[in-house]
């Protein structure tokens, strides 16, 4: 168990690696927020047109790469042509996008993986991944999240071994969530950081959810989520976060 919920110290998951500090979602960014010292990363995920699971947080290649495009109408062999880093500085160019694969090859066993799916369910999506996580070993250091329920609620009908959790971002009533996770083994909330309290944080945790709000990156606004008492913060800023926590 590698979630330290019991703790005072919540885990670092660093925001699609260290966005702040390079290019989103590519493997350097990855690298980077483990080397600052991350207990997780964050990352996006959409299907490509011959059915690979490719890390991006878009839809399309437009903003993040040298090139344009729908990532579900093009394949990995296109995708992998273009260049992920130069858009953000050139000292990261040759940054390819990377496929999920890839991410779980690189990384260390016990950097958590905080795996968002952002198209929508389909049965060749949840058997990649439900494969990509068996195959590499990942089923208890990954935990995947969407903003779509009805995603997850699939997903693990068709894995409960997978481990879920709640994106949201409105200003939900806390118990509609905490009712929603009844039909579902739910492993965490992630909740936009506005939307939580001190006392949200206690009571999802008294019903053994953890709690992972997304995205704080000022210094004030990560030491509330230290204090509340949080089981993980994702922050595009790690270093930050771990120079915070000593
Ligand atoms: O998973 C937390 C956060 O990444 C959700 O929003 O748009 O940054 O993917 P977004
Ligand atoms: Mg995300």
């Amino acid at each position: 168990e590698n979630c330290n919920e019991q703790t005072l110290r919540p885990l670092i998951i660093g925001h699609r690696g260290a966005a702040g500090e390079a290019p989103e979602n590519t493997l350097a960014s990855f690298e980077l927020a483990v080397r600052q010292g991350a207990d997780a990363v964050e990352l996006d995920v959409h299907l490509t047109a011959d059915g690979e699971l490719v890390v991006c947080h878009d839809h399309t290649v437009n903003r993040t790469t040298d090139g344009q495009g729908r990532i579900d109408q093009m394949t990995v062999e296109q995708i992998k042509r273009l260049d992920a880093g130069r858009w953000y500085d050139e000292r990261f160019r040759g940054e390819r996008i990377p496929l999920l694969s890839e991410v779980f090859a690189a990384l260390p066993a016990n950097v958590m993986i905080n795996v968002e799916v952002k198209c929508g369910y389909s049965d060749k999506l949840s058997g990649r991944l439900a494969e990509l996580l068996a195959g590499f070993g990942r089923l208890e250091t990954t935990v995947v999240s969407s903003f779509s329920h009805k995603v997850l609620y699939r997903l693990k009908q068709r894995e409960p071994a997978i481990r879920v959790g709640l994106l949201y971002v409105a200003d939900l009533v806390r118990h509609s969530v905490l009712a929603e996770t009844a039909g579902m083994d739910v492993y965490s909330l992630h909740p936009q950081y506005q939307a939580i309290g001190p006392e949200d944080v206690a009571e999802a945790q008294r019903h053994g959810l953890r709690v992972y709000p997304f995205t704080i990156n000022e210094p004030e606004h990560l030491r509330q989520a230290v204090q509340a008492g949080c089981s993980g913060i994702i922050t595009d800023f790690p270093a930050r976060l771990k120079a915070m926590l000593g």
